[in-house]
C-alpha cells in the first residue's frame, strides 16, 4: 500500500462507537449535575482523568507514557525509526468551570482513538505518533491559559509561571510537582513503560483536533473545519481604587467608591464594544469577569477590577483597540495586560493536507479561522502546526450543554487519522 492508501485505511478504521465510550469515560471526572464538566487543571479530578488516559496504553506493546517538567503529559506509539521526530497531536483535559464534556477532551481522545485505528488495521509507521494533554490550557485555576504548550515551547518561561497563585494560594510549580509524583507513583506501581519528554524537543508537525466553539461549520451545514490561523487575542485587567466605609453613614459628598468608577468605565467600554462589533463582525469585545473588596453589601467597595477579552484576525485593529480601551479607563490605578498573542496563521502544506484528507475521505469540509486560542497556538513558534475542527451545536462552548453528533466528531476524528498517518509514513 502507497502513504495514501494508509491513510485512508487507518481513518477508515476509526470506530465513533469506541470514540463516544472514550469520551463518555472522561466525563466522569468532574462531572457536574448538569450534564457538563467543571475539571480544573491538576485537581484530584484531573489527576484521576490522566491516570485513566495513560493508564490504557502505558503497558501495551509498542506504547510509552511520559511527564514534562510543565506536567504536560504524552502518550507515545514507537515508530519504525526512532531517531526520527514524532508526529503530535492532542489538546488538553481541563475544563471551565461551568464546562462541556468535549473543549479539550476531544481533541486528546481523537489522538488516542487514531492510535486505536492504527492498532485494528495492524499499520506500523516510520515517525512515532505521540498524543499530549497540555497543562492549564484553560487558564481558569492558574491564570493566564496556554501554560504547558507555552512552557513546551520556552521553557525559559516556567521558572516565572511557576509562582502563579491559584485561589487558594497554591502555586502552580508546587501543583506540577505533585502532579508529577502522582505521575512516577502510578508508573511505578503500575509497571508503566515510560520515556524522557523534554521540554523544546524536535516535533515533525502537530495537528490539534477540537471542536469549533462557534457556529460557522453548522450553519453551513459542514463537518470538518481545515483551520488556517487563530486570530489575536490580548487579556486587560483594569483596576479602579476607592475608600471602604460604611454603607448607611457615609454621604455622597464622603464617598470614594471604586464601584463607581469601574461600573461608568466597563459600561463606556461595552457601549464602544457594541458599536464597534456592529462596524466590524470580526471584532471580539467581552467584559467577563466583575469583582469588587471587600465585596461586602454594606461598605463602600475598596476596589472594584474587571477584566477585557479583546479578539481580532489582525494585529493592528488589536493595536488601536487597545489605545481605545486604555482611554476609557483612564480612571484605572493599575491596568496590566494579563496575554498579549498576536495572530497566527498555521502551516500552508498542513493546511492544504488536511482539505485533502477531507477531499479524500468525502468530508463535507472548509478552511475557517479559530476565533478561540489554543495549545496549537504556541506550539506553531516551534514545528509546522494545523488544527481540525468539528461543529459545534448551536455554536455553544464553555458551557454545559456543549455537544457535538457523534458522527461528526467521528468524521473530524478520520480527517485526522489520514493527516497523521501521512506525515508519519514515508512518501
Ligand atoms: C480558549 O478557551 C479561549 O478563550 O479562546
Ligand atoms: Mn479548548
Ligand atoms: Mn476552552
Amino acid at each position: 500500500m502507497n502513504t495514501a492508501e494508509l491513510a485512508e485505511t487507518c481513518a477508515g478504521a476509526v470506530s465513533g462507537g469506541r470514540l463516544g465510550r472514550m469520551l463518555d469515560e472522561l466525563a466522569q471526572w468532574g462531572a457536574r449535575e448538569d450534564g457538563g464538566v467543571d475539571r480544573q487543571t491538576l485537581t484530584t479530578q484531573d489527576l484521576s482523568a490522566r491516570r485513566w488516559i495513560a493508564g490504557l496504553y502505558a503497558t501495551r506493546a509498542g506504547y510509552k507514557v511520559a511527564i514534562d517538567a510543565a506536567a504536560n503529559i504524552f502518550i507515545r506509539r514507537e515508530g519504525n525509526d526512532p531517531a526520527l521526530a514524532p508526529v503530535l497531536t492532542g489538546s488538553h483535559l481541563d475544563t471551565q468551570p461551568a464546562g462541556g464534556r468535549l473543549d479539550g477532551a476531544f481533541g486528546v481522545v481523537a489522538g488516542l482513538e487514531v492510535f486505536n485505528a492504527l492498532d485494528e488495521a495492524g499499520i506500523r509507521t516510520q515517525r512515532a505518533m505521540e498524543v499530549a494533554a497540555w497543562t492549564n490550557e484553560e487558564g481558569c485555576r492558574f491564570s493566564p491559559g496556554l501554560m504547558g504548550s507555552n512552557a513546551f515551547v520556552d521553557p525559559t518561561q516556567m521558572d516565572g509561571l511557576r509562582s502563579v497563585l491559584d485561589a487558594q494560594g497554591i502555586t502552580f510549580g508546587a501543583a506540577v510537582d505533585s502532579a508529577c509524583q502522582d505521575f512516577a507513583e502510578s508508573a511505578r506501581s503500575n509497571g508503566w513503560h515510560g520515556f524522557d519528554a523534554p521540554m523544546k524537543r524536535a516535533i515533525h508537525a502537530c495537528i490539534e483536533a477540537h471542536i469549533e466553539q462557534g457556529p460557522e461549520l453548522e450553519r453551513a451545514a459542514l463537518q470538518v473545519g481545515c483551520v488556517n490561523a487563530i486570530q489575536g487575542v490580548r487579556w486587560y485587567e483594569m483596576t479602579f481604587s476607592g475608600r471602604s466605609s460604611h454603607a448607611g453613614t457615609t454621604p455622597l459628598a464622603a464617598r470614594d467608591d471604586a464601584m463607581v468608577k469601574a461600573v461608568a468605565a466597563a459600561h463606556a467600554v461595552l457601549g464602544m464594544a457594541a458599536l464597534e462589533m456592529q462596524a466590524d463582525p470580526s471584532l471580539r469585545i467581552t467584559v467577563g469577569r466583575f469583582q469588587a473588596l471587600p465585596a461586602s453589601i454594606n461598605t463602600i467597595a475598596r476596589e472594584a477590577r474587571f477584566t477585557i477579552d479583546l479578539r481580532h484576525p489582525d494585529d493592528k485593529v488589536l493595536e488601536a483597540m487597545q489605545v481605545r480601551l486604555l482611554q476609557l479607563c483612564a480612571q484605572a490605578s493599575h491596568t496590566a495586560v494579563l496575554l498579549c498573542k498576536p495572530p497566527v496563521p498555521f502551516d500552508a502544506a498542513l493546511h492544504q493536507l488536511t482539505q485533502e484528507a477531507c477531499t479524500r475521505l468525502g468530508l463535507p469540509h472548509m478552511s475557517m479561522l479559530s476565533g478561540a486560542f489554543h495549545d496549537a497556538m504556541p506550539l506553531a513558534a516551534h514545528t509546522p502546526t494545523v488544527m481540525l475542527f468539528a461543529p459545534s451545536r448551536d455554536g455553544l462552548s464553555h458551557n454545559p450543554a456543549e455537544h457535538t453528533p457523534i458522527e461528526d466528531l467521528t468524521a473530524c476524528t478520520r480527517a485526522l487519522a489520514f493527516c497523521m498517518t501521512r506525515l508519519a509514513c514515508p512518501n
